[in-house]
């Protein structure tokens, strides 16, 4: 039996209604690389040594092999549905039918309830699955308040009718959140964002913690492995920045449990992805000690590089400049 990492000594986080939930979850994306079934495999391993969160989405294809592992863990007595933590994503070409998306992944995830429940992009464009970096869509459409707050107030009636119990937004910009916000009749409970070293969002990041919203984190340790069509020659590896390879030295362990040592410390939830078992081990592992310090905390706060990995060119519209219209970087909402 590989070594077991008690839940109750994993950080927690608290959601804005005062439940506390795990401070760090497996994703589940094999990035076009892994299986559903590798993935499925390292969901039900993750469990057994003590992962409680695990964060899903439609669009990563393997719901239902992972909706398997979770019908056995529970059926082997190991957990009970309420120990965990899953979260599932409406993919983008379900905005105008959210609760058939969500009903298809309670489906396949095998569950009568989805914890919280996410847009996974605040625009309806998608693209096909292994893509290339140059695809788009003819029928993509910028940002779009009244759509959005729609598919908004899906997700409300998803936590209506009992099936979700918390909802999140995901890839959203301060201008989307302050034009949504006010509009919203139930708050967002977490923000999946991208968060690591080399990219820490600092302004959104702090906007998120002080509505009451939980900042998630996903790329925590700069997604080493994400498909082509997300990779570009002034990309940083985390992994390999200096303040993070020295830190990793001092504490005698890999660069990637410094990112998530770091995510962890700082507040948000970092869900790193692995199908390794020793990897994902020592990621759940090393958020439960040997902390960093406060001025290895710093170093890596000044090391920001502002470095966005995931751009979304494939969901860009037809008129748009480039992937930073996706992002609002003038300040106010792209059209
Ligand atoms: N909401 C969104 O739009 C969105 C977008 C992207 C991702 N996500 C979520 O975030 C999750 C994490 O992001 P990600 O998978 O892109 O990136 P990531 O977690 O930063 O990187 C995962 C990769 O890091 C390597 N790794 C993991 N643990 C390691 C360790 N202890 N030592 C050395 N290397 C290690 C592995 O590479 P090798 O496999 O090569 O060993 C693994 O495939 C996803 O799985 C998904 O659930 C959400």
């Amino acid at each position: 039996m590989s070594e077991m990492i008690h839940p109750d000594i994993v950080p927690k986080r608290r959601l804005y209604t005062g439940e506390e939930i795990p401070g760090i979850g497996l994703g589940t994306f094999g990035s076009d690389k892994y299986s559903s079934e590798e993935v499925a495999n390292a969901v039900y391993g993750a469990i057994k040594i003590g992962y409680r969160l695990i964060d899903c989405a439609a669009v990563y294809q393997n719901e239902d092999q992972i909706g398997q592992v979770i019908q056995s863990v529970i059926g082997e007595g190991f957990v009970k549905r309420e120990d965990l933590f899953i979260t599932s994503k409406v993919w983008n070409d379900k905005h105008r039918e959210v609760i058939g998306a969500c009903k298809k992944s309670l489906k396949d995830l095998k569950l009568d309830y989805i914890d919280l429940y996410f847009v996974h992009w605040p625009f309806p464009n998608y693209h096909a699955p292994y893509c290339d970096g140059n695809s788009r869509n003819p029928d993509s459409k910028p940002f779009s308040v009244e759509e959005f707050m729609d598919t908004w107030g899906q997700c409300e009636q998803l936590v209506e009718m009992g099936l979700v119990r918390y909802i999140g937004m995901s890839n959203m910009t301060i201008p989307k959140l302050e034009a949504v916000l006010p509009l919203c009749r139930i708050q967002p409970a977490a923000l999946e964002i991208e968060l690591h070293p080399s990219f820490q969002q600092p302004e959104l990041f702090d906007y998120s913690l002080s509505h009451n919203i939980v900042p998630i984190g996903y790329c925590p340790i700069g997604s080493p492995s994400r498909p082509e069509r997300d990779r570009t020659q002034e990309d940083i590896a985390d992994t390999e920045m200096p303040e993070i390879v020295e830190i990793a030295r001092a504490h005698k362990i890999h660069p990637a449990l410094v990112c998530l040592k770091w995510a962890v410390q700082r507040g948000q939830i970092p869900i790193p992805f692995s199908v390794k078992e020793s990897q994902y081990i020592a990621n759940l592992k090393c958020t439960t000690e040997d902390p960093l310090t406060k001025a290895e905390m710093e170093s890596i706060r000044k090391a920001d590089k502002n470095c966005r990995l995931i751009k979304g060119q494939v969901f860009l519209w037809s008129g748009a400049k480039g992937w930073e219209d996706l992002w609002d970087l003038d300040g106010s909402i792209t059209k």
